[in-house]
């Protein structure tokens, strides 16, 4: 039992990042899934793109700017453009998210996530879902202005919580940033909701679930 504190991805891992986009599905079409996966790619290469570059913008400009021109290429409606965004500030958790909490909790582990959201959109996607009594901590990458998978972003829980970073059991459902934890030297798990096939970047997961209930056997 090494684990002490287990921080969880935001978008992706506990909330479902097409959720936004779905709620839209009648005025959208059958091209929504495709849209909101295609404003997802766009939002994360803008994320990696500007932290090399280094000109920095928060994550919800970038949302924004992602989703400027996902709906130039799927041709949708500007006038949608404020419901979506709106809609993305709420998005819903997984169906497991709030049990599995409760029972870590119960557990004692120190609950924290860390995300690429500003503190702002951390906080209001935790509330609305009446989630924020089971967190410890909010991370924001905000704290160091640089985007995942710097390892500047995952130095900050092994800082706060002044622990060694094999004592942090981190899950993502996205690849890259389970690698980049992982690499690290997170303890990191693969949330694999999707029976997709993980990255080639020098790290493997030593856990893989499909949903985060299958942690409660891990940690
Ligand atoms: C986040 C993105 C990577 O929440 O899902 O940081």
């Amino acid at each position: 039992m090494k684990t002490k504190a287990v921080v969880f991805d935001a978008y992706g891992t506990l909330f479902d990042v097409n959720s936004a986009a779905e709620r839209c599905k009648d005025k959208i079409g059958t091209k929504w899934e495709a849209f909101a996966n295609f404003w997802r790619t766009t939002q994360l290469e803008y994320t990696w793109l500007r932290s090399l570059m280094k000109r920095h913008k928060n994550f919800w400009e970038i949302t924004e700017d992602s989703l400027d021109k996902s709906m130039k290429v799927f041709n949708i409606n500007n006038s949608m453009k404020n419901e979506l965004l709106n809609l993305y500030k709420i998005l819903s958790p997984y169906p497991e998210v709030r049990a599995v909490l409760e029972d870590l909790k119960k557990r004692n582990f120190k609950l924290a996530v860390l995300s690429n959201g500003t503190p702002s959109l951390l906080n209001e996607l935790v509330a609305s879902n009446k989630l924020n009594n089971l967190f410890d901590d909010l991370f924001s990458i905000e704290e160091v202005k640089v985007y995942k998978p710097d390892s500047r972003v995952y130095e900050i829980p092994v800082k706060k919580y002044n622990i060694k970073a094999n004592e942090i059991t981190f899950l993502s459902a996205n690849t890259w940033d389970v690698s980049g934890g992982g690499n690290f030297g997170y303890d990191s798990i693969w949330v694999n909701r999707n029976n997709l096939a993980f990255d080639i970047l020098d790290f493997q997961p030593k856990n893989e679930i499909s949903n985060l209930t299958q942690l409660l056997d891990i940690v």
